[in-house]
């Protein structure tokens, strides 16, 4: 995160003595990425953060692969993915490399008895369905539909639910994911030209601080497996923090579009980018207003790029029989473009109502066995006149 946050108490200076009302003190940890030269947090617990009681074992979580090498274009029923109670058994991962995973989930319940580490990635979790509250030991973020929740590689966090009816698209980034770069200025300050800016980017606003002794498991995602580590003291414990590194939330619907004359390229959509992958947004906008112009994108070659778009409502112009949770994968190698017909549809529209999320890798993607259940095998041909 560019910018500064601090919540809860903190003392007037770092690495100095810090005093809880009886006189002991107040336990410091530096929360930090890419050694000591990445966005770093300082926190202060009610105890140590090292009190490991036990490691009662690990299981494996990685993806089974389908599909290593692919060149077929894809159409993926997210909804079909099934309902689970249990939230991190409800994540399925569909396409993977060696930098990202994409995963669809629709957990029915919250991660009641314990808590959860993903040591490996920050978490990008888009709330396609459902309402809620992230709880972490940096704070809480409520969250409702359209939002982006960005979580931190090594950010402890419970996830509460209202009701059952969940369903999340989920991109795990072995690489820090941060906001555009080309849109900020040299202090990290967001520009004007960004279809964002600080204000849309809501911080946790509320610390739980629980001063509590017992057996806590934490769910580690380590490598591919999580570890069950209990700890001894409650991992909410932190009375105050500050600093750059902090989950955080961004509405879709807050996002602004660019807009032009003729049709604009993808990346005036981006949102988020890491060196491995980018993230746009492809919300609601007025179309191009060139007399001549036509809406609908140009086939095209991503050369060097696998293209993964998430829908998730509106109309979607380009496509034929798209709906709400599918996922288009279209591979690097080959070229792509609008369906039968949606060029000539597109001319003479003015707007759009679609509404969606891009994932564009630089590595191929592998398809997994859950992605593979509920894949269409037919949409690699989709793009073929009628009379063939
Ligand atoms: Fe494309």
């Amino acid at each position: 995160m560019p910018f500064y946050h601090k919540l809860g108490k903190i003392p007037h200076k770092r690495h100095t003595v810090f005093r809880k009302p009886d006189g002991s003190l107040y336990y410091e940890q530096l929360f930090g990425t890419i050694g000591f030269d990445g966005m770093s947090s300082n926190l202060y617990h009610e105890h140590r953060p090292t009190q490991v009681k036990e490691v009662k074992g690990s299981y494996s979580v990685k993806p089974k692969i389908a599909a290593e090498n692919n060149i077929k274009s894809y159409r993926f029923k997210g909804f079909q993915v099934k309902p689970n109670p249990d939230y991190l058994e409800s994540r399925k991962v569909v396409l993977t490399n060696s930098d990202v995973d994409i995963t669809l989930a629709s957990p029915q319940g919250s991660t009641d008895d314990y808590f959860y580490k993903n040591s490996d990635s920050d978490e990008l979790l888009f709330i396609h369905k459902g309402t809620g509250k992230l709880r972490t030991h940096l704070g809480n973020l409520d969250f409702k539909y359209g939002d982006y929740l960005l979580i931190p590689r090594g950010t402890i966090y419970k996830i509460d639910f209202d009701d059952e009816d969940n369903r999340l698209f989920i991109v795990e980034s072995r690489r820090p994911i941060y906001t555009p770069k080309r849109y900020r200025n040299w202090f990290g300050q967001l520009l004007e030209h960004s279809p964002f800016c600080e204000r849309d980017l809501r911080q946790p606003y509320e610390l739980e601080t629980n001063d509590e002794k017992g057996d806590f498991l934490i769910k580690v995602k380590k490598q591919g497996e999580i570890f069950d580590m209990v700890y001894a003291t409650h991992p909410f414990d932190v009375v105050g923090y500050d600093g750059y590194n902090y989950p955080y939330a961004f509405s879709i619907h807050d996002f602004e579009p660019i807009t032009g004359r003729i049709h604009q390229p993808p990346p005036v959509h981006q949102t988020f980018e890491t060196d491995a992958f980018v993230v746009c947004s492809f919300c609601p906008r007025k179309y191009d207003y060139h007399p001549e112009s036509i809406p609908a994108p140009y086939s095209h070659s991503n050369i060097d790029s696998d293209e993964v778009l998430y829908y998730v409502d509106g109309d979607f112009m380009s496509r034929n029989d798209i709906e709400a949770g599918h996922i288009s994968l279209h591979p690097a190698g080959i070229p792509h473009g609008p369906h039968p017909g949606a060029v000539e549809r597109s001319i003479g529209q003015v707007e759009t109502e679609e509404l969606a999320v891009m994932v564009d890798t630089f590595k191929p993607l592998m398809l997994t066995e859950d992605a593979m259940e509920i894949a269409d095998e037919t949409y690699h041909k989709s793009w073929l006149d009628e009379n063939h």
